[in-house]
């Protein structure tokens, strides 16, 4: 594995593999990897003959008040891991190659609308980040395959759609996520929770468990559905965010006639904000 920490180094390393002919598959990531990032790592494997990963804790999607300073960064631990998971070139730049005219003089990419919605109502700004890093990304790797965890439900849908309003020739893959045996979804926070917390934890995944076989069960997705969900994980200790039942393709409200949804759900414990969502598909429309 190549690690490389400059834009140059990168692109004199990306052309070299595209005139050998491989087609590259690209993971980006925060770092802080567990086995959720590495079963990305795997699957992009199964896509292309190269594949790339960057490790980068992007300034631009955190708010002012959120988690930048203490989010956990383990670069040795995570070069080991994706060494042994078969990554070849791996990008861990510093903010002045991302950003050269400093963090907050770079150009935005935003994807209108559903960049305010859901986690972004909670996260102003948050979406922002996400879009503009990951485009510059894709920019310096040109990848044909990109892969994302779905646990990032509304991530992954705002790369696809920025990525086909761009005209970006990528193709996004989503990846299921990769949950703990008690069914916690496997997140870089969930290390920020205390053992309490982490035995309170999974309760959000079972309570869009509850969801899902309500809406099956009723064949239509009510307020009342998901304010008892609410208030189920306010029980629980939990201080929810929001929790709502989407469209999958677009995470509109639902029509009568839609049948693949999917519950979503961000809770805080204590001092960590915890998301998680469940996809699931009515027989006939709501
Ligand atoms: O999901 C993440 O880890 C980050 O949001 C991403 C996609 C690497 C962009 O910084």
């Amino acid at each position: 594995m190549i690690t490389i920490d400059t834009v140059a180094g990168l692109k004199e390393q990306m052309a070299r593999l595209r005139q050998g002919g491989k087609r590259i598959a690209f993971v980006p990531t925060m770092g802080k990897l567990h086995a959720g990032h590495l079963h990305l790592m795997h699957e992009a494997r199964q896509y292309a003959q190269a594949v790339v990963a960057s490790i980068y804790v992007n300034p631009l999607q955190f708010g002012a008040n959120e988690d930048f300073d203490a989010y956990p960064r383990t670069p040795g631990h995570d070069k080991v891991a994706l060494l042994a998971a078969g990554v070849n070139v791996l990008f861990m730049p510093r903010d002045d190659e991302m950003y050269p005219r400093g963090r907050d003089a770079h150009t935005v990419v935003e994807v209108p609308c559903l960049s305010n919605e859901l986690c972004g109502a909670f996260r102003p700004g948050h979406f922002r980040g996400v879009t503009t890093v990951v485009y510059r990304l894709f920019d310096l790797v040109a990848p044909d395959v990109a892969l994302f965890g779905k646990k990032d439900y509304q991530q992954w849908l705002l790369i696809r759609l920025m990525t086909a309003d761009l005209g970006m020739p990528v193709e996004i893959v989503g990846v299921e996520t990769v949950r703990e045996t008690d069914g916690l979804a496997m997140s870089s926070r969930n290390h920020y929770l205390s053992a309490t917390e982490r035995q309170t934890a999974p309760h959000l995944y079972m309570t869009l468990c509850s969801l899902r076989d309500r809406v099956l069960r009723h064949g239509s997705v009510t307020g009342e559905a998901e304010a008892a969900a609410i208030e189920s994980l306010k029980t629980q200790g939990f201080r929810p965010d929001y929790v709502s039942v989407r469209r999958q393709d677009d995470l509109a409200m639902p029509r009568s006639e839609d049948k693949r949804l999917v519950a979503l759900a961000a809770a805080w414990l204590g001092k960590t904000r915890l998301i998680d969502n469940v996809e699931f598909e009515l027989k006939t429309g709501i």
